[in-house]
Parts: C-alpha cells; structure tokens; sequence
C-alpha cells in the first residue's frame, strides 16, 4: 500500500446561476477580493493567489471540486500513481479546465456525493494589490481552510479519505442541533487542525444536506476581521446560520453565513494547530459559546431539508 504525500486545500471551485449575487456577498460581506473575469466567471482571491474560489455559471448551486495542492510535480505524479494503485479512476484536467482553476495542470476523481476531488502542483500568482475588507488571510503550510461533508456513512467516507488522502483524525464532537443527534469527525491533512470534518446523524443515518458540501471555512488573522465581516454580512441582511461563537475543538472563532448557492461559508480566526504530539479527543456541543442561529429557513426550505434527508434513504452514498 502507497501512501499520499502531503496535501493542503487550494482552490474550490462552485458552480452557480447567481454570479452578481456572489460577487456582492464575496466582496461586500465576507471581504474577499474579487475579479469578474466575465459574464460566466467569477474568481475571488485571498491572497496573491490568482484564483483561490472560482465561480463559474451553471446550474449546480454548488461546490463542484476541491483543489488539493502538492509541493511540486513530483508530488503530483506520486499522488496519481498511489491513487491508481487503490484503483481510483484518475482523469487528467484539460488546459481550459487547468486555466480556469488557475493552476499549471491537475487531475482528479469524483468521490463522495459526487464532489471532484482534483490535485495539482503550481498555481498562477499575482502581484495585483489585494482589495479585501477581511484579511489578512491564513493560508500556509494549512491551506486555504476546510470543507464539511454530510454522510449516511460516515466510517466509510472516514476511512477512505484516509486510504487516499491521508486524512487521520483531529477529534470528534456530538451535539444536539435543531432536535436531532449528530456526530461529527474532524480529519486533518497538514497542521490544519481540520482540512475536512464529516457531519452525519446518529440512529437512522439522513443525510439533510442538498449541497456537496455544508459548508466551507476561510481562516483570517485578527478577531476583529471576523467581527467586522459579520457586521457586514448582518446589515446586507445575510441569513446568519450562526453568530459568532467558539468550537471547543479547533478553538477557532468564527461565524457562519448562508451564501448565494445555500451552503455555508465560515469565517473565522485562532485555530490552534495539529503537532507532533497531537491527542484525539472527543467533545460534547460544538461551541463552547455563541454559535446561535440568527435567521428561521422559510417553510419552503425546511420542507427541503426533510425531503432531501428522506431521499438520502434511498440513495447510494
Ligand atoms: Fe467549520
């Protein structure tokens, strides 16, 4: 058995009908510097990245690929070749689809739910000034942030993310949310305390959540750029998923807004990082403080919600 060379999240790419919507909630709530490159792409940057999230117009409203980076192309080929040893099914990215991304070359799978999980070495950069109200942003040896994921089987999806990513896991929480019993498994990939968490429901396994992921995080440096990003975000009357609050975990502080294609973006500062000596511990609540829902879905999205969990029954993971 081969093992992956080390990855961080790089770009994430989201397919969305809604690009001035986006455009708005990225640079005016969550402060992020964003370039209209056309009528059907939107790449916003967080640092001299030329493209760290890519909107591009479709139908999905959602998040299509998660770009995990290597050190160089040799890490990219040792990363296609253990892949293949576990038998993935590895498609190599054409030019345009490289060039969108803003990435030298990339390849990739599709894995849970359908979400492409692309790998790449060398990314364009810029020496355009950042214009971002938020920042600055945290995004070395850890990456641009983290994704969550909901599952009808989270042991699988844990385990195979460690075969071929090389996830292991950080700690684990259980929490009482909106009534229902969940669990969640926090998994790292790099010194980020969590590049990836799974989200599942205890008892009868429903998965809620329509999109690929539930949401995504984005990591600044100060508490007051958190605050003022959710400041933001409240008076452009953003649903607020969750005020801002504090995990008992990762230690982050962060807040939680409802983007234009209905998953969630997190924002949020201070989580502490995984070292040698790292312990897996596990945790009761997801919030040590905060963390309170501000917005009620309209009736029309609860009836979604229950009617995507009552599908997920019948669903292949
Ligand atoms: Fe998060």
């Amino acid at each position: 058995m081969t093992r992956p060379p080390p990855l961080r999240l790089g770009y994430v790419l989201i397919e969305s009908g809604k690009l001035d919507e986006w455009e708005v909630f990225a640079r005016d709530g969550l402060g992020l510097h964003a370039d209209r490159l056309s009528s059907d792409v939107l790449a916003l940057r967080v640092d001299d990245r030329e493209r760290r999230i890519v909107v591009r117009r479709g139908a999905a409203e959602d998040v299509i690929a998660l770009g995990w980076e290597l050190d160089d192309a040799a890490g990219l080929d040792t990363m296609r070749a253990h892949l293949e040893s576990e038998g993935v099914a590895v498609s190599t990215g054409l030019a345009s689809e490289a060039a969108l991304r803003g990435v030298d070359a990339f390849h990739g799978f599709f894995g849970h739910k359908g979400l492409r999980l692309e790998f790449f070495a060398g990314a364009k950069r810029t020496n355009q000034p950042l214009q971002a109200m938020s920042g600055p942003f945290s995004t070395g040896a850890g990456g641009l942030g983290h994704a969550v994921l909901f599952t009808r089987n989270p042991e699988a999806l844990t385990a195979e993310l460690h075969r071929l990513l090389g996830a292991r896991i950080s700690d684990t929480i259980t929490d009482r949310l909106q009534g229902v019993e969940m669990e969640f498994t926090f998994l790292h990939l790099n010194e980020r305390h969590h590049s990836l968490a799974i989200g599942a429901t205890a008892g009868l396994r429903v998965d809620p959540i329509r999109t690929r992921i539930q949401h995504m995080m984005l990591e600044v440096e100060t508490l007051e750029a958190v605050g003022d990003a959710y400041l933001r975000c409240k008076a452009l009357g953003y649903p607020i998923a969750m005020s801002m609050g504090q995990h008992p975990n990762d230690h982050g502080i962060s807040f939680y807004v409802v983007s234009p294609s209905g998953f969630e973006m997190e924002l949020g500062v201070g989580p502490r990082r995984i070292g040698p000596d790292w312990q897996v511990g596990h945790y009761r609540g997801i919030s040590k403080w905060g963390h309170h829902s501000e917005f009620t879905p309209r009736r029309r999205d609860r009836f979604g919600t229950a009617w995507t969990a009552l599908k997920s029954l019948f669903r292949r993971d």
